[in-house]
């Protein structure tokens, strides 16, 4: 059996291959955590100096429940859908079909101003809120009719007063547009950007959502919690760039800017760029790694050439 140059260059060619593609691998999982049964991926972080600077700060994982946490207080995550760029939070002290909860207890949903960009209520969420007094900023400026309050594709008071927490008999629902502010006002978050049970006077409140694609039959079937759209910056180039160059992306945790977490290194471009290295490490660990396999590639050829043909 004679072994060919070429046989030994084509091995380590593919032991070259082999070794770019599983550092590749490597790198994407770099910043993916876990919580629970729940995947944590860009642009979400438990880590500082993961994810995109937007989510930063705002999920923690206590004892495998994933909770999120913003000014209005913190909620657990029960979903993250990365496809749809939305998660499912969920407030113990929410009512819900089954249970009214007053005494302002709620969190209700209020945003750190900086991070309304990157996290808002899905418009098609509805919060409902209860017990808000006659004095509350949402009936003012609507002397006639209680106009913020109004329904989301088939889901409102209206429906949500036929839920058992409501009991039966009537209910003040009937006195929506009289003098008194009705006991239930539902709005999208659209309407106040802020559900601040404080602010707005309200005992309690509700949210809901339906993820079916047809209007849903009624309260019982809604799906209580928040659902939270999120975005990135919508033709997100920097994280692309640095994914497709084996980069993980990630932030910079002290001057929130983007960075590409390289093997070893941080890039505020791409792993391909020693220009735009932050860190100390002059040389890029990759082009190292290419360096030395070049070499060994060299000496391999140069070595069997000779130890094959020993006639030379
Ligand atoms: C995750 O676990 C929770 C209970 O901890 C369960 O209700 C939920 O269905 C699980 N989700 C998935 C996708 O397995
Ligand atoms: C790269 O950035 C990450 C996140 O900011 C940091 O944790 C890590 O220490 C940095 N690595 C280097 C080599 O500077
Ligand atoms: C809610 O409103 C009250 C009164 O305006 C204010 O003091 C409080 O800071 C607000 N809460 C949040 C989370 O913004
Ligand atoms: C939804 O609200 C509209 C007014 O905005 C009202 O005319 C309609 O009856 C409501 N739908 C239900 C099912 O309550």
């Amino acid at each position: 059996m004679s072994l060919r140059p070429v046989t030994v260059i084509g091995v380590l060619f593919l032991i070259f291959i082999g070794s770019v593609s599983s550092s590749g691998d490597r790198h994407v999982s770099k910043c993916r955590s876990y919580c629970g049964n729940l995947t944590v991926d860009f642009p979400f972080t438990t880590q500082s100096g993961c994810g995109h600077h937007g989510y930063r700060e705002l999920l923690f994982c206590v004892n495998d429940v994933l909770m999120l946490h913003i000014s209005s207080g913190s909620y657990r995550v029960l979903e993250i859908d990365y496809a749809y760029k939305a998660l499912t939070i969920h407030d113990p002290d929410m009512s819900t079909c089954n249970s009214i909860v007053r005494g302002r207890k709620g969190n209700g949903f209020v945003v750190e101003s900086w991070r309304a960009q990157y996290l808002s209520p899905a418009p098609d969420n509805i919060f409902m809120l209860i017990g808000c007094t006659a004095k509350s900023p949402l009936f003012q400026g609507f002397p006639e009719k209680h106009l913020p309050c109004r329904n989301i594709s088939g889901m409102g008071c209206e429906e949500y007063y036929g839920c058992p927490a409501w009991g039966v008999g009537p209910t003040r629902s009937s006195k929506a547009y009289g003098l008194d502010p009705p006991e239930c006002c539902s709005v999208a978050y659209d309407a106040i950007r802020a559900i601040n049970l404080t602010k707005l006077e309200c005992e309690g409140y509700s949210s809901a959502y339906s993820l079916a694609p047809l209007r849903v039959a009624g309260p019982g079937e809604w799906s209580y919690g928040i659902r939270v759209s999120y975005s990135v910056p919508s033709d997100y180039s920097f994280c692309r760039a640095c994914e497709a160059t084996g980069g993980t992306c990630g932030y910079d945790a002290v001057a929130v800017h983007d960075l590409c977490l390289c093997d070893g290194w941080n890039s505020t471009a791409n792993c391909d760029t020693v220009f735009g290295a932050s860190s100390h490490q002059n040389v890029p660990l990759l082009d190292a790694v290419a360096g030395f396999l070049t070499c060994i590639v060299v000496w391999a050829t140069l070595s069997s050439f000779y130890l094959l043909n020993p006639e030379h």
